[in-house]
């Protein structure tokens, strides 16, 4: 029994004959069942103002979109990034006031080879996450970014899946702030290994590493009855900027730049505009509808939907 009801129990107990004695008499506690019927929260419900959001690969072409978007909205975000000067350059701008600026965490981590993180060290960045996004990633064939064991394997699956297990071994008691949702960016053509381009793109492995990042999430997300959404977008073009134009992020409803073609599971071949990915991942947090979802996004010459085109889009995609 928690701390309060053993309160509300004493109190009622001490003053019960004062209670009889004065009929306008009120408890100077609000009770759980006195709370509005719109803040009724579920293990799976999106997130609401004030919640927080750790976000994997916040420093990324589509992780910086999706960090700028939740600051401005008012969310708080806890990023992990290997570089915390970095991170700060990127994410925050001359002009944020510092209401935006005292809702930006970082946490420098890195998740793979020898001084990765340790499980704790995750687990204490995650504890009062009420939402995750992992948008991390290397190249598909071997460079320099490779350097120090951060290949597919290592990043895609590997950190990926210990990320999913240690964010819902964390106690996920819904009466309390927890983790209701994740949502992971991976690729088009992870179920599509033997079909061109794929073949291709996969020859070291990359598609193999991101669909096991996928199984494990679900996997995790599953047991914990935590929402999960896995984004497949396609050939990623576009902006981060470093000069975001407010303006610009938040033209949801109208505007040609942002139109997307969305499709359950793994059908679509296409480059997804960075902004477009961005703002699927937005939507997948905010929207009651977004309900372990896994599909493809592509973009497209429309504009851009709503936010209750983008809710019943994410209807059909739930399995
Ligand atoms: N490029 C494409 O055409 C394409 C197509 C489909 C899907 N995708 C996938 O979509 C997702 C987003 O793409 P993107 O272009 O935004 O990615 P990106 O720019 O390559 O960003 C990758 C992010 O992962 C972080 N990261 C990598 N290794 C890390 C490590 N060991 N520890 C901590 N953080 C690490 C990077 O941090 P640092 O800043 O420290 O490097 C960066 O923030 C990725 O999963 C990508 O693979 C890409
Ligand atoms: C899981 O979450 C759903 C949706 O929030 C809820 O209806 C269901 O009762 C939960 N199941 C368990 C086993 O907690
Ligand atoms: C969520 O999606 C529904 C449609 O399923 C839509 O009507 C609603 O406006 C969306 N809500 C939010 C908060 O995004």
């Amino acid at each position: 029994m928690n701390n309060l009801v053993l309160l509300t129990i004493a109190i009622l107990s001490l003053s019960s004959p004062f209670i009889q004695g004065f009929s306008s008499f009120q408890l100077p506690i609000r009770l759980p069942w006195d709370a509005p019927a719109t803040s009724f929260l579920t293990p799976k419900s999106p997130i609401r103002p004030n919640d927080k959001v750790v976000i994997f690969g916040a420093t990324g072409g589509v992780g910086q979109l999706v960090t700028k978007k939740l600051l401005l909205k008012g969310y708080k975000v806890c990023v992990v990034a290997r570089d915390e000067d970095k991170a700060r350059g990127l994410l925050l701008d001359e002009g944020d006031g510092d209401d935006i600026k005292s809702c930006l965490e970082v946490a420098q981590l890195n998740l793979v080879g020898d001084g990765k993180a340790s499980d704790e060290e995750l687990q204490e960045i995650m504890k009062d996450a009420n939402a995750i996004v992992i948008s991390v990633g290397t190249t598909a064939f071997p460079t320099t970014r490779w350097s120090n064991g951060n290949t597919p394997q290592a990043i895609d699956c590997d950190a990926v899946s210990r990320i999913a297990n240690l964010a819902t071994s964390i106690s996920n008691d819904v009466s309390k702030s927890s983790l209701r949702r994740i949502v992971l960016l991976t690729s088009v053509g992870v179920t599509r290994t033997n079909e061109m381009p794929f073949k291709i793109l996969n020859l070291f492995g990359v598609l193999d590493a991101k669909r096991s990042g996928e199984d494990a999430v679900k996997a995790a997300c599953g047991k914990a009855n935590v929402s999960y959404s896995i984004i497949r977008p396609g050939r990623l073009v576009g902006g981060p900027y470093t000069n975001l134009d407010l303006a610009k992020l938040f033209q949801i409803e109208g505007g040609a730049e942002n139109g997307v073609t969305l499709q359950y599971g793994d059908a679509l071949l296409g480059d997804c505009k960075r902004d477009a990915c961005a703002e699927g991942v937005v939507q997948a947090l905010e929207n009651e509808s977004c309900v372990d979802v896994e599909f493809s996004v592509i973009s497209n010459e429309e504009k851009a939907l709503s936010t209750g085109e983008w809710g019943e889009a994410f209807e059909g995609m739930r399995r």
